[in-house]
């Protein structure tokens, strides 16, 4: 099998680079570095069935050269990161939709199967107790720039659907929920590795408004094999969440990581309007309903938040 990853030097594309590696794939990485590291690649860099190539997704001329002659695209460059996107949110739109309408376009050719990582942001505002496929979803107004990611990402899904049906393009969405684990960076505001950080230097951990908002946290490990089994089975044109389904709130987190660690840091709560911008809006749940991938492929997530803090921590302990 030759699969292409974009945004393989990132944090989830290098682990599913290494795995398909292993798993006697050839992999090309198209990654154009932005938020991706060639640090995440070291182990694979050097192994021959890899290639990695510098290049922006949105004008590498190779692009279609690349994806017509590969058996499967993992779609994964994209911006990322509520602080990044907040910032920046036209450029935000533009890797997201356009960066998928030419890795679409380029799939056409020879109709490459396609799995692109959404994600449960697209559930947006939705105060459902548990997120499935089909919910409706209640996406923020256009004037709040977070919800550019979102509403990029939706779009990307459309995209996906209507290529699937109008050029015979295998296509599968997933939309992941908080990935974790090791190489994960705190930069753009990712909660777990931005807690263990500063836990380890005992600095205050800072919550972002009430801390009363929840999360479930899946391991990376457990996202690739899922990504790894649907890059390999029949199923097309669909849609599935992938995360975990144990929730927590982020105070509680904070509290965990503290006793976990033996840190002495205290929690430190800032409101929204100070973290990101005045009139951030945060979504106070966001929990997967896993039963449809449980049932199509038979995965569930086996890590637990314990195994994550340990990896995140021996991670952070060994490169910085
Ligand atoms: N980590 C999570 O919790 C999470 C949750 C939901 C969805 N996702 C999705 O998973 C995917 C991977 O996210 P990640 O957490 O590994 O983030 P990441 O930032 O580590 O990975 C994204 C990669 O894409 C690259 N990239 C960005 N724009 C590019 C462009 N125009 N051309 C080429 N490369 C480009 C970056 O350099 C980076 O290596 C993204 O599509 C993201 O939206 C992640």
């Amino acid at each position: 099998m030759r699969a292409v990853i974009t945004g393989g030097a990132g944090f989830i594309g290098s682990h599913l680079a290494e795995s398909l590696i292993e798993n006697g794939y050839e992999v090309k990485v198209i990654d154009n570095l932005s938020t991706g590291s060639i640090k995440n690649i070291e182990k694979i860099k050097d192994k021959p069935k890899f290639e990695f190539i510098k290049g922006d997704i949105i004008d590498l001329p190779e692009l279609n050269y690349i994806i017509s002659h590969s058996d499967i695209v993992f779609h994964l460059a994209a911006a990322v990161g509520v602080e990044l996107v907040v910032k920046d949110p036209a450029q935000t739109i533009i890797t997201n939709v356009h960066g998928t309408e030419r890795v679409l376009n380029a799939a056409k050719i020879k109709r490459t199967k396609v799995i692109l990582t959404s994600t449960s942001e697209v559930y947006g505002k939705s105060e459902m107790n548990k997120f499935s496929e089909e919910d409706d979803l209640l996406i923020g107004p256009p004037k709040h720039s977070r919800w550019s990611y979102a509403c990029s990402k939706l779009l990307d899904e459309f995209y996906c659907m209507a290529f699937a049906e109008e050029y015979g393009i295998p296509v599968t969405v997933v939309r992941l929920f908080n990935t974790v684990g090791p190489r994960q960076t705190g930069k753009y505001g990712m909660v777990v590795p931005r807690f263990v950080k500063n836990a380890i230097v005992n600095k205050p951990l800072q919550v972002y408004g009430t801390g009363e908002q929840s999360r479930c946290f899946c391991h990376v490990y457990d996202t690739v094999r899922a990504l790894k089994i649907l890059g390999q089975s029949d199923l097309k044109n669909d849609i599935f969440n992938i995360g975990n389904d144990y929730e927590i709130s982020i105070k509680e987190l904070a509290l965990f990581i503290i006793r976990k660690l033996n840190s002495s840091s205290t929690i430190e709560k800032i409101s929204y309007d100070e973290a990101y911008s005045p009139g951030f809006e945060d979504m106070k749940r966001r929990h997967p309903d896993i039963e449809k991938i449980r049932k199509a492929i038979n995965w569930e997530p086996m890590l637990k938040l314990d195994d994550i803090i340990n990896d995140v921590n021996q991670h952070i302990q060994e490169t910085e």
